[in-house]
């Protein structure tokens, strides 16, 4: 169990030590410097995963009602998310309610409000050629070309090998087998796909228990990120692992015994083949 990271104590942060945990290219970029300390009050997260070389980063995320983003922006990382809790408007995308996923490929411009907060899973991709991904950062844009993607001039070319999962409601997807190349499960396992790599066959889906599981030790040659969303999970019929926790299996390395007690869901992650 060497290579395996385990997160379930992920302290809460708030405000300007969230600013901490930003590569430069994303906190330099906020809006108007006066108004970053009444911003992040605002922002609270607990850091689930940060890769320092390629910017990938998972965050639960707590934003307080009123939170306001300074400015509009893009990224040159793909941004993906899940709504837990609350609502959060984006600019030019709607809506996005309790469940609801998106996956932005870079360079479409955006901004977030929420008069009541929301929580959600926040995902920044960081670099990944094969997912269409450029390292963490923020570009701000005007307003007025939110929705719309200022670096390229074809937007076909910018959606990326998942598309552009704009506002999927996932408790409208259906469940099917988790694919055994993800996770050897037995068809043990039920999922929802939220977004799709069709080169590569990486993924993000949420998971769910048929019933009371003990899944044997597995090895798959895709990465594996499991963030508990309700239930727990047990490692080694040891460690649990409750919501919001997550467990992150790199591709070739072996993950123990899990046991995964029914109604419990988990959001999987698995990148492409190694
Ligand atoms: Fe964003």
């Amino acid at each position: 169990m060497s290579n395996l990271t385990i997160t379930t104590d992920a302290p809460w942060v708030n405000g300007l030590q969230v600013l901490e945990t930003m590569t430069p290219a994303f906190r330099e970029n906020l809006g108007p410097p006066e108004g970053v300390e009444g911003l992040m009050s605002k922002y609270n997260i607990r850091q689930l995963y940060q890769d320092p070389v390629t910017t990938r980063r998972i965050d639960h995320v707590r934003a307080d009602p009123g939170y306001v983003d300074l400015t509009c922006a893009y990224h040159d990382s793909v941004e993906e998310c899940l709504v837990i809790g609350g609502a959060v408007t984006l600019d030019g995308e709607g809506l996005m309610e309790l469940g609801d996923y998106f996956w932005r490929p870079p360079g479409f411009v955006h901004c977030a409000w929420s008069e009541n907060g929301f929580e959600a899973i926040l995902m920044m991709e960081g670099i990944s050629p094969t997912d269409g991904s450029g390292p963490v950062s923020r570009v701000v844009h005007p307003h007025e070309i939110a929705g719309s993607n200022p670096i390229t001039t074809i937007e076909e070319d910018a959606l990326g090998p998942r598309g552009w999962v704009r506002h999927q409601a996932s408790g409208l997807l259906p469940w099917a087998s988790l694919p055994e190349d993800t996770w050897s499960n037995n068809d043990a396992l039920q999922a929802r796909t939220l977004s799709f790599n069709v080169n590569t066959g990486a993924a993000s889906r949420i998971v769910r228990a048929r019933s009371n599981t003990e899944l044997p030790s597995s090895v798959s040659e895709r990465e594996r990120f499991i963030i508990v969303l309700e239930g727990s999970m047990r490692v080694s019929g040891e460690e649990k692992v409750p919501a919001i926790g997550l467990i992150h299996v790199p591709a070739g390395q072996e993950l123990n015994t899990i046991r995964i007690e029914t109604g419990t869901r988990f959001m999987l992650k698995t990148g492409p083949t190694l």
